[in-house]
């Protein structure tokens, strides 16, 4: 079990990167952590590894703080956001380049056999006597994750390794990391900002907003029970849509729309509401085309089509909105359509961003 508490990192120029974080990633569970860009996460990883030293606070294996412990002896492999393969090595002697020095040191012909196994695993064959300056951005990654698995370690932190693969090639890596880790058993931290990634791959994503977890959650909780709103607004493509709209009692009021508050479920309200303005989130599957009990009529104004759904484009409250269909939906641009919405599934939330509903 990794056991990260109250880290905080301040760099030598000032740079406050780590408030008081706490993560806790159980044995042999993959975690993503995800978040946007300058959020923390690579300082994270590093401090885990044993790269960069907090400025407080501890990171716990089983238990027992390493901080001490030097990165080399803590057990862990990593592929770094800018890994680097040796130059003048083959990919091969890459791979068993690590297992020769490491804790391990494996004998060259145990540690040729296991490189051969992992290169077979990641597909890497026919590069196998190839110097890494004659393969592919994304194959070279490859050879990384491929020498990071091949130590066998308990833990594994994996920093954007997937991001010079094309689409397929990524795809099919993102299986074959998750098939890997899972069969042995190791415990992962796989940073990405794509969420669609971490919705894919992961037991629990973290999402880190200025060097703090703000949601850990299973994949489908942290897009359905968003914590807040900056949650709600990280996930989901197209990203939620929201309205600021006016507490009247027992309706939520904008120029457009009307949202009745006793159709909704009582229970599920975490906190009453007093306050003048709400932001009301629809997600664009969660607004209905219906002739019956249809909220608002108005025209499509862009339609995209986007693999297996739709979305279509439309005004309301003055803003663009957002509306999921499936492809074979013949809706045109400029169409005319009601639009009711699925009074579950909307979300409601104070203009500083608590979740209220
Ligand atoms: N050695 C350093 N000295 C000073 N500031 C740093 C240092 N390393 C990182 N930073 C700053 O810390 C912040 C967080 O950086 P970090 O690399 O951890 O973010 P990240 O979440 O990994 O971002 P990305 O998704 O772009 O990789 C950034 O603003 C960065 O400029
Ligand atoms: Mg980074």
């Amino acid at each position: 079990m990794i056991e990260i508490e109250k880290l905080h990192k301040t760099y030598e120029n000032g740079k406050e990167v780590l408030t008081g974080l706490d993560l806790t990633v159980e044995d042999g569970k993959l975690l993503c952590l995800l978040g946007a860009s300058g959020s923390g996460k690579s300082t994270l990883l590093n401090i885990i590894a044993g790269l960069v030293k907090p400025t407080s606070g501890d990171v716990l294996f089983e238990g027992k703080s390493v901080l001490k412990i030097k990165p080399k002896d803590r057990g862990i492999a990593f592929v770094f956001q800018d890994f680097a393969l040796y130059p003048h090595m083959t990919v091969l002697e890459n791979i068993m380049f690590p297992l020769r020095v490491g804790v391990k040191r494996l004998s060259k012909e145990e540690a040729r056999k296991k490189a051969c196994h992992y290169i077979e695993l990641t597909k890497l064959e026919k590069f196998l006597n190839e110097k890494p300056h004659n393969l592919s951005g994304g194959h070279q990654q490859s050879v990384a994750i491929a020498g990071a698995l091949a130590q066998e370690p308990k833990i594994l932190l994996l920093d954007e390794p997937l991001n010079d693969l094309d689409a397929v090639l990524r795809s099919n890596m993102r299986e074959e990391i998750r098939m890997l880790v899972k069969s042995m058993n190791i415990t992962t931290i796989f940073v990405t900002h794509d969420q669609e990634e971490a919705l894919s791959l992961s037991d629990k994503i973290a999402l880190i907003q200025n060097g703090q977890i703000i949601q850990i959650d299973e994949p489908q909780d942290l897009y359905l029970e968003p914590k807040n709103l900056y949650v709600a607004k990280f996930m989901g493509v197209p990203s939620m849509n929201l309205f600021i709209m006016r507490n009247q009692g027992n309706q939520l009021v904008s120029s457009d729309l009307v949202i009745h508050t006793n159709r909704l479920n009582q229970e599920k309200f975490k906190s009453q509401m007093f306050r003048e303005d709400y932001f009301v989130g629809i997600r664009p599957e969660h607004f209905i085309i219906t002739e019956e009990n249809s909220l608002f009529t108005t025209n499509v104004t862009y339609k995209e089509l986007v693999g297996r759904e739709c979305i279509l484009h439309f005004r309301i409250n003055k803003k663009s909105a957002k509306l999921a269909v499936d492809t074979n939906c013949r809706v045109m641009v400029g169409s005319k359509i009601s639009i009711g919405i699925d009074y579950n599934s909307i979300h409601i939330f104070t203009i500083d961003g608590k979740r209220v509903y």
